[in-house]
């Protein structure tokens, strides 16, 4: 499978807003990346509801919800209503994440979690199965344009080789500090999913810097 390309809205221009959708549905781009921040879980606060409506309204691509909230299951149903695609919860926010997950897939989602970089990937053991996609955080949740953690490919290797028997379509997603440099390397360490928020949105021409994310070449570092 080609890799897919996940702009993180995030990263948009909120006063144009309807030109940043579409100019990603215009795009060689897959889905549609959208951070849910609570300033609570971590120290940021992004939008709500009201956003995502408007987002949900203009966006022709999948939207990959990423919570990063405390006690998501108070507010799953909201999101699939919303127009959710993809769920992810935090593996570090969920008392009962075995639980959580159930319920977003009994909703008609697709289920992730996403884990903090110090959080192993060992701990995912017991609910690699039950999930479609795992959201490696490749920063420290809760900003846009941090500085990518190199860790980030060790962990890659070791997810998918968690994966490689019990749930062998499992998507590893990469989300922070994704850029020209490091994609290519990414994908061939085995991620399936690239968020990218500051690559696309602060780029001169934001359709090519994403055709560039995923047509991957040696020459794409050269950027
Ligand atoms: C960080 C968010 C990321 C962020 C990525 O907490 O989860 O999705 O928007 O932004 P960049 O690509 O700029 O690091
Ligand atoms: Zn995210």
């Amino acid at each position: 499978m080609k890799h897919l390309i996940a702009p993180s809205i995030l990263a948009a221009d909120f006063g144009n807003l309807q030109r940043d959708l579409e100019m990603v549905n215009h795009s060689v781009a897959d889905w549609f990346h959208v951070d849910i921040m609570d300033g609570v879980f971590v120290p940021n606060i992004s939008f709500g509801f009201p956003v995502l409506a408007a987002v949900n309204r203009y966006a022709k691509k999948p939207l990959d919800i990423h919570l990063m909230i405390v006690d998501p299951d108070r507010y799953i149903k909201q999101f699939t209503d919303a127009g959710a695609a993809n769920i992810s919860v935090h593996y570090e926010a969920c008392t009962h994440l075995h639980r959580t997950v159930q319920h977003i897939k009994e909703l008609g989602c697709k289920a992730g979690v996403a884990v903090n970089p110090h959080t192993p990937i060992a701990h995912l053991s017991d609910i690699i199965e039950d999930v479609d996609l795992v959201c490696l955080m490749s920063v420290n949740p809760g900003f846009g344009g941090q500085k990518f953690i190199e860790s980030t490919y060790r962990r890659i290797k070791e997810l998918r080789f968690l994966a490689q028997e019990r749930n062998p379509s499992l998507l590893i997603e990469i989300d922070g500090g994704v850029n020209h440099h490091n994609a290519l390397s990414l994908v061939e360490a085995g991620a399936d999913v690239l968020v990218a928020g500051n690559t696309v949105f602060s780029a001169k021409d934001q359709e090519e810097a994403i055709r560039l994310l995923k047509n991957l070449s040696p020459f794409t570092k050269l950027v």
